[in-house]
């Protein structure tokens, strides 16, 4: 019930909704519409009431859930189901579990604040409350599996222009998929896949954005390399409208690649914003250490590092370090 009085309050926040309007339109007792609106206000919604008049909506809290998400949307795919959790293991676990359900193409798992939040490598993701966008995608592409790793170029663009959409900043990446403002990681992404030998079941789209965290927020171990959108800029900006930009970018992007898995209208946005193209670089990954010059970046989303005997590599993943002032950073 409070969700309706909610989405009424939000349709003219200029003009009083009376309690006996409220309870008309939505088939409930006055009663029942003074209770709802007592718990929008313990849920941080600051309403006016006044006798005679009714009640306005003055201001909406920094929350996640669905309804404050909705109303920034303009997808047609991504967040048509938005599934809020105050506190979860880690959305991609949560994701995963739901996946193998019957959830469609495009929910989207978000959280307050995860208890074990999953990195790349097996590393841990401090995801404290209210602190950041912890949220999971997902998606049922009919694509085969050895398309789906894509997905993270995909998400890399459609997190950059979501975060340059509300937020002051310039945004790059760092391949193949964190992103970075100011030479610090700011965002990153996991993805997970299901699929049998010829076909995907599910895409799992993990995007961690650190919003409101301040250098406390960060272990010492990353406190030199990691920020967030309320360090770079010195400004609050609401999480919901970050969440919605970065959704609305994604749903965009999406439409080709959930048909055939291409991303090739993807792959010029993402060499735009790429923070190691051109750069020494040194690439630790599964088959070994390479280094030379980040030269391209192949449709596939592979890196390839070119050496000065004219000898190239291509690398489908790993962990790039780019060389500084001080070695390899
Ligand atoms: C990385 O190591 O850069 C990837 C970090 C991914 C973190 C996000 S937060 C939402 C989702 N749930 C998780 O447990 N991890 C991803």
């Amino acid at each position: 019930m409070k969700e309706k009085i909610l989405k009424k309050l939000k349709s003219d926040t200029t003009s009083f909704f009376s309690g006996e309007e409220l309870s008309e339109k939505l088939g409930v007792s006055r009663t029942a519409v003074w209770k709802s609106i007592n718990q929008l206000k313990e849920l941080g919604y600051v309403i006016e009431s006044q006798t005679k008049k009714g009640y306005r909506l003055i201001a909406s809290p920094d929350t996640l859930t669905p309804i404050e998400i909705d109303f920034l949307l303009n997808t047609e795919v991504i967040g048509r189901q938005v599934i809020y959790y105050d506190s979860i293991d880690s959305t991609n676990n949560q994701a995963k579990r739901l996946a193998e359900g019957d959830f469609k193409d495009g929910t989207v798992v978000i959280a307050e604040e995860q208890t074990s939040g999953r990195g790349r490598c097996g590393k841990d993701w401090i995801s404290p409350k209210g602190k950041g966008i912890w949220m999971s995608i997902i998606l049922k592409p009919h694509i085969s599996p050895s398309d789906a790793a894509k997905i993270t170029i995909l998400a890399a663009c459609a997190v950059c222009e979501g975060i340059e959409a509300v937020c002051n900043i310039e945004t790059k990446i760092k391949w193949p998929n964190d992103i970075i403002v100011n030479g610090k990681k700011i965002c990153g992404i996991l993805t997970e896949l299901g699929a049998e030998m010829d076909s995907v079941n599910y895409l799992v789209v993990g995007i961690g954005i650190n919003a409101r965290a301040e250098a406390a927020d960060f272990p010492e171990e990353i406190k030199e390399t990691a920020t967030s959108i309320r360090l770079e800029t010195g400004q609050v900006i609401p999480r919901k409208q970050i969440a919605a930009q970065v959704l609305n970018a994604f749903d965009r992007l999406y439409k080709n690649f959930a048909v055939d898995g291409s991303i090739q209208n993807i792959i010029e946005i993402y060499k735009s914003k790429s923070a190691v193209l051109g750069k020494e670089i040194r690439v630790i990954s599964k088959s070994g250490e390479s280094m030379g010059k980040a030269c391209d970046i192949t449709e596939e989303g592979h890196l390839v590092i070119c050496r000065p005997d004219g000898s190239k590599t291509e690398v489908i993943s790993g962990e790039v370090s780019v060389r500084g002032m001080h070695g390899y950073i």
